[in-house]
C-alpha cells in the first residue's frame, strides 16, 4: 500500500519510512483532516523564484496529501486553498490562484474520480468566474455518488463568511415558518455550514510555523486537536503527515469531561 503513495522511485525510501507507518494506530485515525497549506511564498523565497511558483509546487504536494490520506482510509480530508481575505493580495497572484485552481480541477478530475474520490467545495461560490464555478459544479457532480475519501477544497472561504451565511439562511427559514426560534440549535447550524456530510474535525494542521486559524472553519475546530509544523507547504511530505497523525494518537482528547481509566 505504501508503495502505491510513493511509486517505485520512492518504494526505497517508504521502506526506509515502515517503522513510522507501524506506528499508526488504523482503527484510531482521525476521521477528518483539516489543513491549512501555508508557506507556499515563503518556499518560494528560499528557492529564490517567484511566489506562483510556490503555488505550483503546492498542488504537486496535495497530489501526494490527498492520495496518503484517501490510501490510509481516513474519511474526510479539507484543504484551505483560498480565503475570502486572499482577494488582498495583488491581482497578478490571484489571477495565476485562480487558474492554477482551474487547471488542478482540469487535469486531476478523472484521476480523483477513478480513485473514488469525493470532491466538495466549500465557501462563497458566487464569488469565483463563472466557469471556475461551472467546473467546481461539474466536478462535485462527476463525483456525487463516489464512496472513497471526502475531499472539501475551501476555495473563497472564510469561517465568519461561512456563519453569516448560514445566521442569514436559518433566518429566512424562521421567518418564512419553517423553524421555531426555539428550535434553533447545533444541529440545525451543522446542517447549514459548507462542511455538511462531512464528520467532525478531529485533527487541524497548519505548515509554515504560524499559529493562527486565519479564518478556517471556525465553527467546524471547537474540539479539533492542533499540529504546527515549520516546514513550508511544498516541503510537506507524507512521512510527516504521518507524524501529524501518531502525534494525534497520543492527544487525551477529554470534550470537556474526565477520561477516568
Ligand atoms: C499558502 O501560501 C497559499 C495561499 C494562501 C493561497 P502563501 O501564499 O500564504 O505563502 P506565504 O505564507 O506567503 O509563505
Ligand atoms: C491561510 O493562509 C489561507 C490559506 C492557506 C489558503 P494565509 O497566508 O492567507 O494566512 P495569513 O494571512 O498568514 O493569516
Ligand atoms: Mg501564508
Amino acid at each position: 500500500m505504501w508503495k502505491k503513495i510513493f511509486g517505485n522511485k520512492g518504494a526505497e525510501k517508504a521502506s526506509a519510512q515502515v517503522p513510522l507507518f507501524d506506528r499508526i494506530d488504523k482503527e484510531r485515525l482521525p476521521r477528518h483532516v483539516a489543513i491549512i497549506m501555508d508557506g507556499n511564498g515563503r518556499w518560494a523565497k528560499g528557492q529564490g523564484l517567484m511566489r506562483t511558483a510556490g503555488h505550483t509546487a503546492g498542488v504537486k504536494t496535495l497530489k501526494r496529501i490527498l492520495k496518503t490520506a484517501s490510501d490510509m482510509g481516513i474519511e474526510a480530508l479539507t484543504v484551505y486553498a483560498f480565503s475570502t481575505e486572499n482577494w488582498k493580495r495583488p491581482h497578478a497572484e490571484v489571477d495565476f490562484l485562480m487558474k492554477l485552481f482551474a487547471e488542478y480541477l482540469d487535469k486531476e478530475l478523472m484521476e480523483m474520480n477513478e480513485e473514488n474520490v469525493r470532491i466538495h467545495f466549500l465557501g462563497r461560490m458566487e464569488g469565483l468566474s463563472e466557469s471556475l464555478q461551472a467546473q467546481v459544479r461539474n466536478a462535485e457532480e462527476l463525483m456525487r455518488d463516489n464512496t472513497g475519501i471526502r475531499f472539501n477544497i475551501a476555495a473563497n472561504y472564510g469561517g465568519q463568511d461561512e456563519l453569516v451565511r448560514v445566521m442569514q439562511a436559518i433566518a429566512r427559514e424562521a421567518v418564512d415558518g419553517a423553524i421555531p426560534v426555539e428550535r434553533i440549535d447545533e444541529a440545525v447550524v451543522e446542517r447549514h455550514l459548507d462542511t455538511c456530510g462531512s464528520p467532525p474535525v478531529d485533527l487541524v494542521i497548519r505548515t509554515s510555523g504560524d499559529m493562527r486559524l486565519s479564518n478556517f472553519l471556525l465553527w467546524q475546530a471547537a474540539y479539533a486537536e492542533f499540529w504546527f509544523t515549520e516546514t513550508n507547504w511544498p516541503d510537506f511530505t507524507p512521512e510527516e503527515f504521518v507524524e501529524a497523525l501518531v502525534d494525534f494518537q497520543n492527544r487525551d482528547r477529554r470534550f470537556g469531561g474526565l477520561n477516568i481509566e
